[in-house]
């Protein structure tokens, strides 16, 4: 990010001089890293953006209008959630999947949303409260039956999970930068199939047919409108190359590794009561749990302040999550680790949440 700024500093597409053309470069760069980071046959179908939420903002409002039906699960993120409840005023339907208390998706109420014409399903790919990985695969063999699309929500998977859009069979896929994909805050995309059209959320220049007052019909310069933030993109691209050479596979088994020394580390802490599965093969590297007795605010606050820990407290922006956990409104106390987290962090942790519980 720092050579991009002391020596590119351009801005890709508006011109032809050397800057403008390193910065299109950067751009073209990271969207090839992307496109084989999730095996994405055309990277010009990724749509940059400023974090996942406005990808999703762009999937559901470019696709879903008045009169149309919609399904989701009940343990979205609000940005998911919001837009759709938005939508809903608008006079769309939103049809919404239970969860089960252990975060597992009820695949026979999924199976008889199913059976209704709907405009899309959207879903995340892992619970960002408990972890859980959801079965996509499946899910978009389910809703193509139907005729349906697929939006997912790779927030929690990209970088750190296997995301191959033509395995899962999702149809869109949106991913957060700043997560395991290493990038700086303020990345994202959004990856549509071919045949795929969105209305674009936001129009203007985009360096293309300038001699047009109407917006370019092609991607990603037709839901690419505005200089792009290139120096954030070309954090994103060095992030990806990253996980591309360490290997999503290296890093899943590292995250693996520290989340059974998690959960086991947790089951000894007096009075904690941890959430979801218990098996670390079947999440992402975070966990959600609390302290009898203590609440989620204060146990943020002790490890923060005595321990220099810091953690994410609350209800994660996942209100149905919550409920169908049985945990709101108070929600729990959630740690997550990553590639760069070491065996010793994770042993840390669980000796001040010990301390913590022991008063
Ligand atoms: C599953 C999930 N979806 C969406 C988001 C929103 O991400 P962003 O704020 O980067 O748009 C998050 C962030 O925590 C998430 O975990």
């Amino acid at each position: 990010m720092l050579d991009c700024l002391e020596r590119i500093g351009g801005s890709p597409g508006r011109s032809g001089h050397r800057m403008a053309v390193a910065a299109a470069r950067v751009v073209a760069e990271t969207r090839v890293a992307l496109g084989e980071l999730f095996n994405i046959d055309d990277p010009s179908r990724i749509v940059l953006t400023k974090n996942v939420t406005e990808a999703l903002n762009q999937a559901l409002y470019g696709l879903v209008g008045q009169g149309d039906r919609v399904i989701t699960t009940a343990i979205e993120h609000n940005s998911v959630m919001r837009p759709l409840r938005h939508l809903e005023q608008k006079g769309a339907e939103i049809s919404v999947v239970p969860g089960s208390p252990d975060g597992a998706l009820d695949l026979e109420s999924l199976a008889l949303a199913l059976e209704r014409p709907a405009r899309l399903l959207v879903l995340t790919h892992a619970s960002n409260v408990i972890g859980n990985v959801l079965p996509v695969a499946e899910v978009a063999c389910l809703a193509h039956a139907q005729g349906i699309p697929v939006l997912l929500d790779a927030a929690q998977t990209a970088g750190a999970w296997p995301v191959d859009v033509q395995a899962l069979g999702v149809d869109m896929l949106a991913f957060t930068g700043h997560k395991a994909l290493f990038g700086p805050t303020g990345t994202g995309g959004l990856w549509l199939r071919e045949g795929l059209e969105l209305e674009p959320l936001v129009r203007g220049g985009t360096g293309s047919n300038s001699e047009l007052e109407l917006q370019p019909d092609f991607l990603p310069d037709q839901l690419e409108s505005g200089t792009l933030n290139v120096v954030g993109i070309a954090g994103l691209g060095a992030g990806v190359s990253h996980v591309l050479a360490c290997g999503v596979g290296t890093i899943r088994d590292h995250e693996g590794c520290l989340g059974a020394r998690f959960l086991d580390g947790l089951r000894q802490v007096p009075r904690a009561r941890p959430l979801g599965p218990q098996d670390a093969a079947a999440r992402v590297g975070l966990a959600s749990f609390n302290l009898d007795g203590v609440s989620p605010s204060d146990v943020g606050l002790i490890l923060d302040r005595r321990f220099g820990i810091m953690c994410r407290i609350g209800l994660h922006c996942a209100p149905a999550a919550h409920q169908a956990l049985g945990t709101y409104p108070v929600g729990t106390v959630r740690f997550s680790w990553s590639a760069f987290t070491t065996e010793g962090e994770i042993d840390a942790a669980i000796e001040a949440l010990a301390t913590i519980a022991r008063g």
